[in-house]
């Protein structure tokens, strides 16, 4: 089976009603952190302000998504494990990194609702640039949520390890009171042609293809940052991040296939949902551009299926990972920060 084919087959929500979990997504998007976590059988309770996400998000999953903006003050249903992609705008290497200042931050909501539902597990996700000038943001936070009683396992984890197709770094911070530990990869590289099969190739001359002046610019763009290899899609290698910017917005950036003629077309929705991981029942809502930015945001689902996975079979005393070595690197945000051991 080809790789597209399995995940959409596997990557289906249903309800184990043996696990018996509720999770909380805030600031869900078009649900594709809870995409993962209902295809392991946990159910859902989405929260996003944005109309056409939370529309996404009512289409395609099972559980619900309260459309609205959340603040610190938010009452939120009981449930054991909450999870969140809070905003990022404020840690984005390209933003202006205004961290505690930014009042779009997510965090001050993230940890009033732990407080409020003190779960069983809690697991957020952001951006790299989280590491840098908010290097001490970030472990303010954790100090934050290790006072509330949680073993906190945190690090920068990339979906291409846990067969995704495409190179996406995420810092990825997971909370537990039984001392749950982020898993391990799965070595098995997926391409980009694996993710996109037929798609690739069976494009109609209606495709959005580059016009003269973008070619230029991309001309240009690659002139002038001394590129070597081209910013076009390698069907033999995984995707580059995928993000709001790089799908949407005509920079020399683009996400583009390059024809044998030379002509560069444009990735589809469809194309861009298979990178991420997305199946392909799955519908997105809105214009195309906001179809694009919820793809670039999303959290790859196949990613939250392997998190999510990790988390159920700790739940269900089911867990055979050995985490005794770690297979990735441990961040450094704390002085005598020891390697794979809590703190
Ligand atoms: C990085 S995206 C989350 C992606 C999501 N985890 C996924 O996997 O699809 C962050 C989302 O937070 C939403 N958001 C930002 N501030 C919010 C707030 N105060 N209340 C509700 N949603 C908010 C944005 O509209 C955006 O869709």
């Amino acid at each position: 089976m080809e790789y597209w084919q399995e995940i959409n087959k596997n990557l289906k929500p249903w309800v184990d009603t043996d696990l018996n979990k509720t999770v909380i997504d805030l600031f869900a998007g078009c649900g594709g952190l809870s995409l993962g976590f209902e295809a392991n059988g946990f159910k859902t309770i989405g929260y996003e302000m944005d109309e056409n996400a939370s529309k996404t998000y009512n289409k395609n999953l099972l559980g619900t998504c309260v459309t609205g903006k959340l603040t610190p003050e938010s009452i939120y249903p009981k449930a054991d494990i909450v999870i969140g992609g809070p905003p990022c705008q404020p840690f984005s290497v390209g933003g202006k990194q205004l961290g505690l200042q930014d009042s779009r931050d997510g965090f001050p909501i993230f940890l009033a609702a732990i407080r409020q539902l003190n779960p069983e597990v809690f697991m957020f996700e952001n951006v790299r640039g989280m590491l840098y000038k908010n290097k001490s943001y970030l472990k303010e936070v954790i100090e934050a949520l290790e006072k509330l009683g949680y073993y906190v396992d945190y690090a920068l984890l990339n979906a291409v390890n846990y067969e995704v197709p495409q190179n996406r770094e995420r810092v990825i911070v997971l909370g537990s009171k039984q001392k749950i530990k982020l898993p391990n990869p799965i070595h098995k590289t997926i391409t980009a042609g694996a993710a996109l099969g037929s798609l690739a190739f069976d494009f109609d001359e209606d495709s959005k293809f580059f016009t003269a002046s973008m070619d230029r610019y991309v001309a240009n763009y690659e002139k002038a940052s001394k590129c070597i290899n081209p910013r076009d899609l390698y069907l033999d290698k995984p995707a580059r991040t995928l993000t709001c910017r790089n799908l949407a917005g005509a920079t020399g950036d683009m996400h583009r296939v390059k024809l044998k003629d030379g002509r560069r077309r444009r990735l589809t929705i469809r194309e861009a949902a298979r990178l991420q991981s997305f199946p392909d029942w799955f519908e997105f809502q809105g214009t195309e551009t906001q179809q694009f930015n919820q793809i670039g945001n999303a959290v790859a689902p196949n990613f939250a299926f392997h998190l999510a996975k990790n988390i159920k079979a700790h739940l269900m005393g089911a867990s055979t990972e050995d985490y005794s070595t770690r297979a990735f690197q441990q961040l450094k945000l704390f002085e005598h920060e020891a390697v794979s051991t809590f703190r």
